[in-house]
């Protein structure tokens, strides 16, 4: 299929000869492996080069990880989420300088495009070269950071540096004096969450269901609660994850394992529907039988259980929204339920996470309304990687999100979860 024309381009120029940087490379389904890779210099004047002070990693990587999304090359450095202090800028920087601090987007926009203009930087035109996307599609979404080929291809932040294309608009100042956990999930959990709260629309007084209450769940929780949500209701099966919904976020919990009949046991706690239902899930754990085969069998990519469930639970005229990921085509939506109760199904879209970072951090996290720390579980050192995906996957030990350092992070901040190995809590 070849590749379209873009603004900016996935190969980097290594440093000198021979300097090596650790990082998180994937080689199959359930395969990931730390590697020694080039250090990452200037490729174009408008690069930054970061060194990471601070990474993650995210549900979305469950799908790399199980090999659910395509176009991923043995080797592709893996991670969107991170932060650091800006170790290198190319001659066109000018918003940045060595030694700031930093978050970069998961996306890569190219700042000045229709979509760009708009700060829909998830939506840039102009830096994801997949023409796959544009079949599948119809149009292609940005260039992200280590997400496989299908976006565009480019080495992502698992690693100890990264180098950040059009630096100018990827990358958010960081003040003085707020410690890397409160700040580092900008760049992808807080502003996708914020998002998807935004982009579906929470009222005041509003009953909501939250499907999966993993960490976008938890904060999608706590924005609505801020955005005036009088019930919310968590829908997930993990133990540990809907308790703590209910201890941080005073989220009504329902367990799946207990009621299988998800839409029964909604009608019975809120007989009139839900005002909105938000799907924070995963498309690759199908529940019944009939979608477990036809996903086997390859008769779908997606599936649609849970926009299913959300379909038959709101209100007549209610809002579902979708920002959980999907990548594919999905069989048995309920089209009927869709339409005759004129439900507004919302596609979330890749949060575009230009326009809400700022307003984020000034209004919610600076003046402490939110405080992200809340989510953080565990903090391990980047070398724990390729176990921490086991882990994550497995929902072990209670993992929610996980600050991962490197070499150049600082000391844990008070009240932050220390240095652990993963072998230690896991296994
Ligand atoms: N649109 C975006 O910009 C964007 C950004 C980040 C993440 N995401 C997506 O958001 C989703 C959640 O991310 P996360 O980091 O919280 O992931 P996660 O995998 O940690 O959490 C997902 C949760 O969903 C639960 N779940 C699975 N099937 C369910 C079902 N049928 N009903 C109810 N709950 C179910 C799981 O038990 C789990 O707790 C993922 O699909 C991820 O790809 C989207
Ligand atoms: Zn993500
Ligand atoms: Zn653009």
């Amino acid at each position: 299929m070849g590749t379209v024309p873009t603004e900016v381009h996935l190969e980097y120029k290594g440093r000198k000869p021979g300097e090596t940087m650790k990082a998180l490379a994937w080689f199959g389904p359930e395969d990931v492996r730390i590697v020694d890779a080039p250090v990452p210099d200037i490729t174009e004047p408008d690069d930054v080069i970061l060194k990471v002070t601070g990474t993650t990693i995210c549900g979305s990587d469950l799908h790399l990880y199980h090999g659910e999304i395509m176009a991923l090359q043995k080797g592709d450095i893996l991670g969107h989420e991170f932060m650091g202090v800006v170790d290198k800028v190319g001659p066109n920087v000018t918003n940045h300088k060595p030694g700031d601090r930093v978050v970069a987007s998961f996306q890569i926009a190219c700042g000045e495009c229709s979509y760009c203009k708009q700060k829909l930087s998830s939506f840039c035109d102009r830096t994801n070269n997949s023409s796959l996307q544009n079949y599948m599609y119809g149009h292609r979404d940005a260039g992200f950071f280590g997400y496989s080929h299908f976006t565009g291809g480019f080495p992502g932040g698992q690693a100890e540096y990264v180098r950040v294309p059009k630096g100018n608009v990827n990358l958010l100042p960081i003040p003085l004096g707020i410690p890397d956990e409160k700040v580092l999930y900008l760049s992808d959990v807080l502003s996708t969450a914020y998002h998807c709260v935004m982009d579906t629309g929470i009222n005041e007084g509003d009953t909501v269901g939250i499907w999966g209450l993993g960490p976008i769940g938890q904060c999608v929780a706590q924005f609505a609660r801020l955005k005036g949500a009088k019930r919310i209701i968590g829908i997930d099966s993990i133990p540990e994850r809907l308790t703590f919904a209910q201890e941080k976020t005073s989220v009504e919990p329902l367990d799946i394992s207990q009621h299988k009949d998800v839409v029964k046991r909604l009608q019975e706690l809120v007989p009139g529907g839900l005002d909105v239902a938000l799907d924070c899930g995963t498309f690759h754990e199908p529940k019944s039988i009939l979608h477990k085969v036809e996903k086997a069998l390859m008769l779908e990519t997606d599936v649609p259980e849970t926009i299913n469930e959300a379909l038959a639970s709101v209100r007549k005229g209610g809002r579902v929204g979708v920002i959980a990921a999907y990548a594919g085509f999905a069989n048995h939506v309920n089209l009927g339920a869709f339409m005759e109760k004129g439900v507004r199904l919302i596609g979330n879209g890749q949060a575009p996470v230009h326009k809400w970072w700022k307003e984020i951090l000034e209004e919610y996290i600076l003046p402490g309304k939110l405080d992200p720390t809340f989510m953080i579980s565990h903090r391990v050192p980047l070398e724990d990687f390729p176990k921490l995906y086991d882990a994550f996957d497995k929902r072990k030990a209670g993992v929610m999100k996980v600050f991962v350092e490197t070499k150049f992070s600082d000391q844990p901040a008070p009240g932050c979860p220390k240095t652990s190995r993963v072998d230690d809590w896991a296994y």
